[in-house]
């Protein structure tokens, strides 16, 4: 078939699962013929080889697979990640938490960093790449989420200052941190979410419990319980108030709330304090 009759043909069968068919039509079948999608209109009369292997992908991606999932990869930043089934897509509004996480990791010259449930490495990568002196100690559950997250961090040459473990949020993690960094799963139980997320996405990155926040709670109290000076924690937009009362039940008084481009809460800093040596004083 040629590029012209086989874009007409993909844009139908995108129509009920993609809100721009076209568009996902022309990145596919540039994806496929590795060209970028200027040579499908130079060479619109052009054939396609094994058209079959096309059709293929757009059956994909007609079940609502995600794009990213399909072509392995990801753009996050200024960065692009590899990504696979099995581990979460990372999300535009992540990187609001990365830029809040930047300033005070310049304000406060911090070197020795952690993150619970890293991923595909999105965030430590991203931190990292900005502060050559950084370390970071990531965690995850997941295995599949620490093989993608190697892939990338060895991809960027990173293997020195990014270190990933397998554990629960930070019980393997002895060193000294002074930040925690956090983008857990936040979503209740049961969330009706869209398809093309609840069919294909990784259940342990999305859901943290009954209510949603019981997980974002257990990594407050147990920073808290570490005497690690700062936790920054993305979480979902309906949660604030109740988080906001856990901190004042457990005595957390130096916090703020931030909102993602649309104005929704979507996150939270809380600096505990300098902690003192009774020789300091
Ligand atoms: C929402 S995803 C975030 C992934 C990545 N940091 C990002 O922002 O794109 C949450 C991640 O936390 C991991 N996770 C879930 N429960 C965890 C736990 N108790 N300890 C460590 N990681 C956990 C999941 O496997 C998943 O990779």
């Amino acid at each position: 078939m040629r590029i012209e009759n086989s874009l007409i043909w993909a844009t139908k069968e995108l129509k009920d699962s993609c809100s721009r068919p076209r568009f996902e039509a022309e990145l596919l079948l540039a994806y496929y013929l590795k060209k970028d999608r200027v040579y499908l209109h130079t060479h619109s009369r052009d054939k396609i080889e094994d058209f079959r292997k096309f059709k293929s992908l757009i059956k994909r991606r007609a079940e609502f697979e995600p794009y990213e999932y399909i072509v392995n990869r990801v753009s996050f930043y200024d960065i692009e990640l590899y990504i696979d089934m099995g581990v979460l897509i990372p999300r535009p509004e992540t990187e609001i938490l990365i830029d809040l996480v930047t300033d005070i990791i310049k304000r406060e010259k911090i070197t020795s960093i952690a993150e619970i449930g890293v991923g595909s490495g999105a965030i430590s990568i991203l931190l990292a790449r900005k502060f050559p002196n950084l370390k970071v100690i990531a965690t995850d559950i997941s295995n599949k989420a620490i093989e993608v997250a190697s892939i990338n961090i060895e991809r960027f040459n990173l293997q020195d200052r990014v270190e990933v473990i397998k554990s629960n949020l930070l019980d393997e993690v002895s060193r000294d941190i002074e930040l925690v960094v956090s983008n857990p799963p936040y979503i209740a139980n049961g969330f009706k979410l869209e398809e093309n997320i609840i069919r294909y996405e990784p259940k342990e990155a999305l859901f943290g419990g009954v209510i949603g926040d019981e997980l974002l709670k257990e990594i407050v109290l147990d920073i808290k319980r570490r005497d690690i000076r700062y936790l920054a924690c993305e979480m979902g937009y309906d949660q604030k108030e109740s988080m906001e009362q856990f901190f004042k039940q457990n005595e957390i008084k130096s916090y703020n709330f931030y909102q993602d481009l649309a104005r929704f809460d979507r996150g939270f800093i809380i600096d505990f304090g300098v902690k003192f040596d009774k020789k300091d004083i």
